[in-house]
């Protein structure tokens, strides 16, 4: 059969390496793919030129002349756009929320009053269209405080403001962003078509990476995993898309485990159903876990987290193909009955990322060194480009992801840094601590 993978990034990557482990595999293509995907004789890429990633309805002609058996959505983007509702209209199979379903994440006030009307743990908060309004807030609440910006982000639409005079600024300059942009995605849901901000409470705790395997109110939770969001060792500097990430996580225990499976996940699907759009797809829930275990929502995102789908897709020992085949069945109950098989071992990504990254990355920086796949480790692309003449060059934010398995977490990050330092790129920067929680512990 063949599958395509919508995407370019390091979760793209790693989702059309895992698919095309499957006997029943015949072709993995990559739409648009990257220098990484260009490379792997067993994937191919679908250029832009082709098809333009961002036209669902382009995307929908192209699996029908392939004959596309199963399609799987990497980013949020095309979600949000409805590609899951433009692939089902036309009778095809696709892995992922549809666009009403996406609001869990393409919207953060919507999740949030999700969450409230639905009682699923998450911090107290309220949302503003009026900066007046949202000022006094800021006053009432005080600091640390969250302030985010209801649209699609990419990860960069939340200041944690650790001074009152800090919250303040970031309601202005996120309403104005707002309307600069014509950020409104909910404006023909509710009628409201103003920018938004969301504030709520400062949590404190550890986070975790959250994500399962969902069709209606079925599930199968995916190995746990931790990202690292600040650009900097220490977890210092501006917040990223993740600079790295391992599997599985220790601060979530079993008991964690089960309380986010019954307090976060279950009440979000039955939700979901309820109000009228159940819920297919990753469903990935961001969790901040307090010193005594409870578990609080941070946000949902409505796909695999980057660079999280990294390492666990290398801890999965099942057929990938094979499960989200049966999660794309109209019976979701499929899934209920589903074990999936995992590698003991830990693995761990270390993210490479351009000069520049996040304010301001650079491309066309030529990379050398790269290893050659291994079964323990593997080089993900993101930002690569792969030239006529075979040379593998930079052309986006987040350039590689690292990542190796061991025995121990040490091992594996003492895998992935070796293989780290053999790649060579201008400029290119990353974090040496990527796994530090996880062994302090
Ligand atoms: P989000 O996109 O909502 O997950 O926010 C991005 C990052 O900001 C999270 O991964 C957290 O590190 C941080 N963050 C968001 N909300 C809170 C909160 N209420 N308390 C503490 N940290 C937060
Ligand atoms: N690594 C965080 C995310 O994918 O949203």
């Amino acid at each position: 059969m063949k599958v395509l993978v919508i995407g370019s990034g390091g979760r793209e990557h790693a989702l059309a390496w895992k698919l095309a482990q499957s006997h029943r595999v015949q072709q993995v293509f990559v739409a648009p793919g990257n220098g990484g995907t260009a490379r792997d004789s067993n994937l191919r890429n679908v250029p832009a030129s082709a098809v333009n990633p961002s036209d669902v309805k382009a995307l929908r002609a192209f699996a029908q002349s392939e004959g596309i058996a199963l399609t799987v959505v990497g980013p949020e983007a095309p979600l949000a756009a409805g590609v899951v509702d433009e692939f089902r209209a036309h009778g095809l199979r696709i892995f992922g929320p549809t666009k009403a379903a996406a609001q869990l994440e393409s919207s953060k006030a919507f999740s949030k009053a999700f969450m409230r009307r639905h009682g699923v743990p998450t911090a107290d908060y309220d949302t503003f269209t009026d900066a007046a309004a949202a000022h006094a807030f800021v006053d009432r609440l005080g600091a640390p405080i969250v302030v985010k910006a209801d649209g699609l982000a990419a990860g960069k639409g939340v200041v944690v403001a650790q001074t009152v005079a800090e919250a303040h600024a970031a309601v202005d300059f996120m309403l104005a962003r707002e309307s600069a942009l014509a950020v409104h995605h909910n404006a023909g849901a509710n009628g409201q078509a103003l920018p938004r901000v969301v504030i709520e409470a400062f949590l404190e705790g550890e986070e975790a990476s959250f994500i399962v395997i969902a069709h209606g109110t079925h599930c199968v939770a995916l190995a746990t995993s931790q990202d690292h969001k600040r650009v900097r060792d220490g977890d210092q500097g501006p917040n990223t898309g993740g600079m790295g990430a391992y599997s599985p996580a220790p601060v979530v225990t079993p008991d964690v485990h089960a309380r986010a499976l019954r307090e976060v996940i279950m009440p979000t699907l039955r939700g979901m159903a309820a109000e009228g759009h159940p819920f297919s797809g990753f469903l990935y829930a961001g969790l901040m876990i307090d010193a005594q275990g409870r578990p609080k929502t941070l946000e949902f995102n409505t796909r695999l987290g980057d660079p999280e789908t990294q390492p666990i897709l290398m801890r999965l020992k099942s057929d990938l193909f094979e499960v989200l085949y049966k999660a794309t069945d109209a019976d979701g109950a499929a899934l209920a009955d589903l074990e999936l098989e995992w590698d003991r071992r830990s693995a761990l990504g270390v993210v490479m990322a351009a000069h520049g990254y996040p304010e301001n990355p650079r491309k066309g920086d030529v990379l050398t060194g790269l290893p050659a796949d291994a079964d323990d480790a593997m080089v993900f692309h993101a930002g690569t480009t792969l030239g006529d003449d075979g040379t593998m060059v930079t052309s986006g934010g987040r350039v590689l992801c690292v990542t190796a398995l061991g025995d121990s977490l040490k091992l594996a990050q003492q895998r992935a840094y070796g293989w780290v330092d053999q790649i060579r790129g201008e400029g290119l920067h990353w974090r040496t601590d990527i796994g530090h929680r996880a062994l302090q512990r």
